[in-house]
């Protein structure tokens, strides 16, 4: 996947804009779209034109960046209550993807890094865009290693079923759940890959059957209530899931129904794993009982994709966006560091030593 691998999210420094493939119209259209202004960005990531963890923090990262470029700030300390207040602003778009936060964190870290030796807003500026293409160059890296590492775990020919879109649009490059598909496909390993539809917002079918199709993997759609089925029939011998945020006792929110996914692979005796970069590990989190769960308009789920209304007028709806796994039910948390098997308030600490 060399080359010629879309990037869903771009700094053009050049002329102050943030340039994103719109994942919502995907696989209809590619279209890009241009921002300029902070509550663009804002409303990419709320409206997910721009989605999943580690492609939301860089879009948060080059969004912070370009919200203070214009800033006319005199004093560095001025400067810093602008970048407080677009940091505030975008941490305010999502609440479950903590690379959200900690790409905005790592920016406010070097912004008072060099606050502290004394560097002034323009000094200030630059520092801001390099630490954000950083952040960006950095996950292309850490997505590959944890291609290679779960492709360790993964034996030629098997079928493999995946929740959501967890792959390269998802990311800088490669993804994370699907890196391994990809480097595997690029060796001959051969997988039939199951891409659960993915109710309501349809990542699976409209962009990982799109991903897979274009780069030649045997991809099959199935909707989310056809996972037993499959496992059932001897077609799975892996789960492979991408991440919003992990406990450090390994509790794992993803995309609504992931948890139901791992029940069924437990029931099935099919290791279920877990893809996830650092960035995406809370240790702050003690459990996913700590975790904000995203809840969600009820037009997803009554209205979007259907030509009419799907559902009685006026009635309840319940639109979570994430769900959490139990650590209990994780084979292992695969990140750029290793695999961290259970025992996970251990192994996921044992990741970070020298971090
Ligand atoms: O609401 P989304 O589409 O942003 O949710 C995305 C997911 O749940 C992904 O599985 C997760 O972010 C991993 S992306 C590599």
């Amino acid at each position: 996947m060399e080359g010629n691998v879309i990037q869903s999210v771009r700094l053009d420094d050049a002329n102050d804009t943030l340039v994103l493939l719109d994942q919502t119209v995907l696989p209809e259209q590619m279209t890009f779209l241009s921002l300029t202004k902070v509550e663009e960005v804002w409303d990419a990531i709320y409206h997910l034109k721009v989605r999943g963890a580690p492609a939301i923090g860089i879009a948060a990262a080059y969004g912070v960046y370009l919200a203070v470029k214009p800033s006319s700030a005199e004093t560095t300390a001025a400067f810093y209550k602008d970048f407080k207040k677009a940091k505030a602003y975008l941490a305010s778009s999502r609440p479950t993807a903590v690379n959200l936060f900690w790409a905005l964190d790592r920016m406010e870290r070097r912004f008072v890094k060099e606050m502290e030796e004394n560097k002034g807003p323009v000094e200030v500026k630059h520092a801001l865009y390099h630490e954000s293409e950083m952040i960006r160059d950095e996950d292309e890296q850490v997505c590959k290693t944890i291609g290679e590492h779960a492709l360790t775990l993964l034996k030629p020919n098997i079928g493999i079923l995946t929740h959501c879109n967890a792959g390269t649009i998802a990311t800088a490059k490669y993804g994370t759940a699907l890196a391994p598909i990809y480097l595997g496909n690029e060796q001959g390993y051969n997988f039939k890959v199951f891409a659960d539809e993915t109710r309501p917002l349809l990542q699976g079918a409209r962009l990982t059957a799109w991903e897979l199709q274009q780069a030649k993997v045997d991809v099959t759609l199935i909707c989310d209530n056809m996972a037993s089925i499959v496992m059932k029939e001897g077609k799975i011998q892996a789960v492979l899931v991408g991440c919003d945020r992990v406990a450090a006792n390994g509790d794992t929110a993803n995309k609504i129904g992931t948890s139901g996914v791992a029940i069924l692979a437990k029931h099935y005796n099919i290791p279920f794993y877990v893809c996830a970069p650092l960035s995406t590990i809370d240790l702050a989190c003690a459990t996913g009982d700590d975790i904000e769960i995203e809840n969600r308009s009820a037009e997803e789920v009554t209205d979007k994709w259907y030509e009419t209304r799907m559902a009685p007028e006026d009635v309840k709806v319940y639109n979570p966006a994430f769900d959490v796994t139990d650590h209990s039910l994780i084979t292992a948390i695969v990140t750029e560091k290793g695999i961290a098997y259970p025992g996970y308030e251990n192994s996921l600490k044992v990741l970070f030593k020298d971090n």
